[in-house]
């Protein structure tokens, strides 16, 4: 019992989610083979456009969105998907029983330089009293998220997914097939290492400025024990490495700019996140509440992360009480 459709039946997962997961993971192939491809198939570099966060396109940002979209809206049992790149939500089947959100690429800025980039996805069930074209459709809590996963471009391409129980690991083999390399991730309760862009300070609330304070003065300070610090510019690399060794990974609210009070969007990054890291037995909050609960307002509604092993998780948001 080593491939997805086994392990997530086992998982309780019925066969249609895991026939629309297999139609996520053969859009993930391609797109696998068009990051691996890079310059030899003309996408890296940048388009004209910009999405609707006023964030630049890169090349393979588009291409990796349109492979997503027209696998999916082919599929009956889609009714609705929703992405980083499209402005709104795009309608599906009405009869259709699934909702997918996805960041067809996490880490854009990883594109051009071969680094770590991924796909992250979680799929919802579709709302009956709701239209399948309104975005309302997605004002899901986390906890509703029936599976949630990303597939990782990086050494090897690697798929980590959670039907709500367990976080497993698969690895993509020559044959094109996700074998099962981790059966049940793990995260330890306590680390020695954080993933937080330290080039924020300024613009951090002061409590959560002391707490990182408090960790880079190691085993001197009140902490008393030495951090490393690892930074990725791609959450689906940083919280991979988070569920392989423990960690804590955190993209805090700031002040930069007053309409975008955090980085990260709820749907379609940290929610997904947040229930592997969860299955995995790590923790996942803003500044004040599980990330799961959180009531979304709107389709690309941003939030503050904190994640990873647990009493760390705890340590942090003990110092924004
Ligand atoms: P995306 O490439 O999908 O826009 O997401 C990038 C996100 C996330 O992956 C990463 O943790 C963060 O932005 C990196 O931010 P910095 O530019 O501050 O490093
Ligand atoms: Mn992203
Ligand atoms: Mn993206």
């Amino acid at each position: 019992m080593h491939d997805v459709n086994d392990v997530l039946q086992a998982d309780g997962a019925k066969p249609e989610l895991v026939a629309l997961v297999e139609i996520i993971l053969g859009a993930a192939k391609h797109i696998a083979h068009c990051v691996r491809q890079g310059a030899l198939a003309g996408v890296l570099g940048s388009t004209e456009d910009e999405n609707i966060q006023g964030e630049t396109q890169k090349k393979l940002d588009v291409i990796a969105n349109q492979i997503l979209k027209d696998a999916l809206l082919e599929n009956r049992q889609v009714c609705a998907i929703a992405s980083e790149e499209e402005d709104t939500s795009v309608a599906g089947n009405p009869a259709g029983t699934y909702l997918v959100a996805f960041d067809p690429l996490d880490g854009s800025s990883n594109i051009d330089i071969n680094g770590q980039v991924g796909t992250i996805f979680t799929i919802y069930p579709a709302r009956a009293d709701v239209a399948c074209d309104s975005e309302l459709q997605f004002h899901q809590p986390g906890i509703q998220q029936l599976c949630a996963g990303y597939v990782l471009y990086g050494g090897s391409t690697l798929l980590v997914i959670s039907v709500g129980g367990a976080t497993r690991c698969f690895t993509l083999d020559a044959n094109g097939n996700f074998v099962l390399t981790e059966a049940e991730l793990q995260i330890p309760a306590d680390t020695r290492e954080f993933a937080i862009n330290l080039s924020n300070q300024r613009f951090w609330r002061s409590a959560f400025k002391r707490y990182v304070d408090d960790l880079i003065a190691g085993d001197t300070g009140p902490r008393a024990k030495n951090y490393n610090m690892r930074w990725n510019a791609a959450m689906v690399g940083d919280v991979h490495r988070v569920l392989m060794r423990g960690g804590i990974f955190s993209y805090p609210s700031d002040s930069r700019n007053p309409s975008q009070p955090a980085k990260l969007r709820l749907l379609y990054e940290a929610n997904p996140m947040a229930l592997l890291i969860e299955g995995a037995g790590g923790k996942a909050f803003t500044e004040t509440q599980r990330i799961l609960t959180l009531q979304p307002q709107t389709l690309h509604q941003r939030v503050a992360v904190i994640l990873g092993s647990a009493n760390e998780v705890e340590a942090c948001l003990a110092y924004l009480k």
